[in-house]
């Protein structure tokens, strides 16, 4: 991944170059910054820049080139936490139609590194980089001749505090994308942290993955729906590190009950896997498992709605093919398995958690799939876990099919 190493006297900490896509970025040089073997370098360093989110900026490199195709025109771009600034300049320099691109960083040392790469990989005359609160900057944003049509909200941990003035400074039909990091209270494991941030319960179940992408997508439509605007996902994807959401805005109150109108919750029985989608932002009283009278666990509210455009992350991949990508197999497997679970239902089995609960060895998931479809149910992979499969079936026909397979 590192291609040479290089001292740069400008910089009071090492640093080295990296290259991803068609940019070669200065960064500090990770190893440097790890003491002892539990160190996460990239957030010891004084400057962020983590090589696991290459394939996150490379997903970020192909949605916008697809909104940039849609929309036929030049596109105004955000980054208001920039880091090293390598986000930017990859969409600065590998996005077609492209006009600006501004990036924002509060820390001080960050702001020089992303102005310093700016000026070598020569997109100084079409990036801006600001050294500010994000918030304040995207403030000045808001006014309807100043809004971008692309923001990139890319934080340490949740992107919640900057939803509100992000959601200002796009203009109709713009595109948000938020990354969230922290995955522990998303999916259940610091569940008030989850309730602070999103405003929704989440649960530990096998699927809490997408559960965590439908909490950030349903605190989304929620902020949105405050100012009038309505969403649309585009696309999301999970990984152990994160969840990523791309969503579409447009303004109007009938927009905004729309989006509120795919607000729900899932109700789950720890006992037997079943689970049940209630619509509305607002539940009542305790559920009790049809199948087999123990009370249901709630998560949300949430989005319900669908959270992945099958045409939009389709012309993802299509664009990946004449793009200078690293792990271009990687990114079409991802991908087509996303695109394939478009139009499943939602949460998922897991069939390892089902093995356990039952008793059983795991078996191949091929087998399970076969059986399923044989007996009439619609059935798909997940890129959310290996042993996950999207099914029309009930809990009790997806037990009986893997202990059919075992
Ligand atoms: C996860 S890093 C960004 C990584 C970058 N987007 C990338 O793709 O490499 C988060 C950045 O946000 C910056 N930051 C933290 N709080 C901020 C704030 N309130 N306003 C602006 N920047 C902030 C940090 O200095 C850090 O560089
Ligand atoms: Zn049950």
């Amino acid at each position: 991944m590192f291609c040479g190493l290089m001292k740069t006297l400008s910089f009071s900490f090492p640093t080295e170059v990296v290259v991803e896509g068609m940019s070669d970025v200065v960064v500090p040089m990770l190893e440097a910054f790890v003491a002892k073997p539990s160190d996460y370098a990239p957030s010891k360093a004084p400057v962020f820049y983590n090589p696991v989110m290459e394939m996150n900026r490379d997903l970020a490199v192909l949605a916008l080139q697809t909104l940039q195709r849609t929309a036929d025109r030049e596109l105004l771009v955000c980054e208001p936490l920039a880091g090293c600034g390598v986000r930017g300049i990859r969409l600065a320099k590998e996005v077609e139609g492209v006009a600006s691109v501004f990036m924002n960083d509060i820390n001080n040392e960050a702001y020089h590194l992303a102005k310093f790469n700016v000026e070598r990989n020569g997109v100084a005359d079409r990036i801006v980089v600001d050294n500010e609160d994000a918030n304040i900057s995207l403030s000045r944003f808001g006014a309807p001749l100043k809004r971008f049509d692309y923001i990139d909200v890319d934080p340490f941990g949740s992107p919640t505090p900057y939803l509100d003035s992000a959601l200002r400074a796009l203009r109709r039909g713009g595109c948000l994308a938020l990354t969230a990091t922290d995955v522990a209270p998303l999916c259940g494991i610091h569940p008030k942290a989850c309730i602070r941030k999103y405003g929704g319960r989440p649960l530990r179940t096998e699927y809490c993955h997408e559960l965590a992408v439908r909490l950030l997508a349903g605190a989304l439509a929620r902020t949105a729906a405050k100012h009038d605007i309505g969403v649309k996902m585009l696309f999301s994807n999970s990984s152990r590190h994160y969840v990523r959401l791309y969503a579409t805005v447009d303004y109007g109150a009938r927009k905004a009950d729309a989006s509120l109108s795919s607000m729900g919750y899932i109700h789950h029985c720890f006992s037997c896997f079943h689970r049940k989608v209630s619509m509305g932002l607002f539940s009542f009283g305790k559920f009790i498992c049809p199948e087999c009278n123990t009370e249901m666990k709630i998560a949300g509210p949430l989005w319900i709605g669908k959270i992945v455009d099958k045409v939009f992350t389709d012309s993802m991949d299509n664009e990946a093919k004449s793009k200078q990508l690293r792990e271009k197999r990687r990114i079409h497997r991802l991908l087509a398995s996303i695109s394939g679970e478009a139009e499943a239902p939602i949460t998922y089995y897991n069939v390892d958690a089902i093995c356990d609960k039952i008793g059983l060895p795991v078996p191949p998931m091929k087998r399970v799939v076969t059986e399923l479809e044989t007996a009439g149910y619609k059935v798909s992979l997940t890129h959310f876990a290996h042993q996950g499969i999207k099914t029309d079936a009930s809990a009790s026909i997806v037990k009986q099919a893997v202990a059919g397979t075992c």
